[in-house]
């Protein structure tokens, strides 16, 4: 007999939890789902213009493994005037934020490396590099209720004890999915410092750091971010997306800006993952990064009232009666509320969808930390987001 099993480190990965709640209820009109960190519109028009328009230009050939060079050339531009810094040279193009971050952990990683991660965290974050064979060891964020306002913030001082000589890489999204915490500059300058000592690489997930709120983002609204302080031929990786930033999420767009002394293995990466990112979804991307700073300003707008409306109803009395505390997220566009006593998310998540038609994301799919938790994407209509949380007070009411 053959053995037709997956070697040992892909068997072993975790499932997806978030997606295990939404089979459930997936391509039911009556569910109202929350689940994924997707907002709920169309990408603008002008963007899918410029992809039909290059698709009846006859755009439909290979490009360049590390992407074409006008869209490098962009996202130097606008990067540089983000951050402060960046070469086109150092702008690789992927097809999609998540196939940024394999890249990176098939750059780096050997098994048995050490990768530390803040976390609860976005599940592909954690099993991405387990995939490598490496060892992934958590810092979890706490949840401070002892301030009237509840928040989730980081020790600083565990993370920086977890990142050894020994460790090979810190792992950090900011703003995070699922809780929205976003890291200071100040915090930043501390692990940047750490990691340089001791020979670690960073890798920042930025795909949120657009969708920052409360004037955290400066007059760029731009969260902090390791770029803006960092040189550019350091340890320093940012992964970003067309996903988020302009309402791209099924066009599978993505960048990363890396040393320079990086980017020739890569090309070679790229080359045997995908090849390169499709043509004609290039050509859509220049025109979002170059003229889409509008829609990142309307999706900020609407994403605030959003944020607010949700995080003062689950402050109300009733919920909070139900043992709801519900953080108000510094970024990214969820809110990751406790429920006191709560220690199977995933059960309870199942039973919203079916006995609610109310479909959010399981604490524990954002690891083990995020048990007891609930995420609720916020990138709604206020309309929606009250018919969700009928739907939520009624289930508790009846528990
Ligand atoms: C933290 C984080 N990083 C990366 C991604 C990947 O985005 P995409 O693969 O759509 O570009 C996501 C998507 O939800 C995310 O939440």
């Amino acid at each position: 007999m053959f053995n037709t099993e997956p070697r040992a480190a892909v068997a072993s990965l975790g499932a997806s939890r978030i997606r295990e709640v939404a089979n459930a209820g997936m391509g039911r009109s009556d569910v109202l789902p929350f689940w994924f960190g997707e907002p709920d519109q169309v990408t603008p028009a002008f963007i899918r213009d410029a992809a039909k328009a290059a698709l009846d230009a006859g755009d439909t050939f290979y490009t360049h493994n590390l992407g074409l060079p006008p869209l490098r050339e962009a996202l130097a531009t606008y990067s540089a005037r983000l951050h402060g810094r960046a070469d086109v040279n150092q702008m690789v193009v992927t097809s999609s934020g998540v196939s940024a971050l394999m890249l990176a952990a098939q750059l780096l990683l050997n098994p048995g490396d050490r990768v530390v991660a803040v976390t609860p965290l976005w599940p592909n974050l954690i099993e991405i590099p387990k995939i490598l064979g490496a060892e992934v060891v958590s810092v979890a964020l706490r949840l401070n209720t002892a301030s009237k306002a509840p928040a989730w913030e980081l020790d600083l001082d565990q993370l920086l004890a977890a990142l050894t000589p020994h460790t090979k890489l810190l792992l950090l999204n900011s703003p995070n999915n699922p809780t929205g915490w976003t890291i200071s500059r100040s915090q930043q300058g501390s692990l940047l410092a750490h990691c340089r000592q001791h020979g670690i690489w960073l890798l920042a997930d930025d795909v949120y750091e657009r969708l920052v709120y409360d004037g955290l983002g400066g007059a760029l609204h731009c969260a902090p971010s390791f770029l803006d302080i960092s040189d550019a031929n350091e340890r320093v990786i940012s992964v970003n997306s067309f996903s988020k930033s302009w309402l791209m999420t099924g066009w599978r767009l993505g960048w990363m800006q890396v040393p320079v002394s990086l980017s020739a293995g890569l090309g070679k990466l790229i080359e045997y993952n995908t090849s390169c990112a499709p043509g004609f979804v290039q050509r859509a991307g220049m025109v979002a990064v170059e003229g889409g700073e509008n829609i990142i300003q309307s999706s900020l707008t609407r994403y605030t009232s959003a944020r607010d409306y949700l995080v003062a109803q689950l402050s109300s009395d009733a919920f909070r009666a139900a043992g709801i505390i519900a953080p108000r997220p510094q970024g990214a566009m969820y809110v990751f509320f406790k429920i006191e006593g709560e220690t199977d998310s995933l059960a309870l998540c199942k039973r919203l969808v079916s006995e609610a038609g109310l479909g959010l994301a399981p604490g524990s799919a954002f690891g083990t930390e995020g048990e007891g938790a609930i995420r609720w994407c916020f990138a709604s209509s206020i309309e929606k987001l009250e018919q969700g949380l009928a739907r939520l007070a009624g289930f508790l009411a009846r528990r």
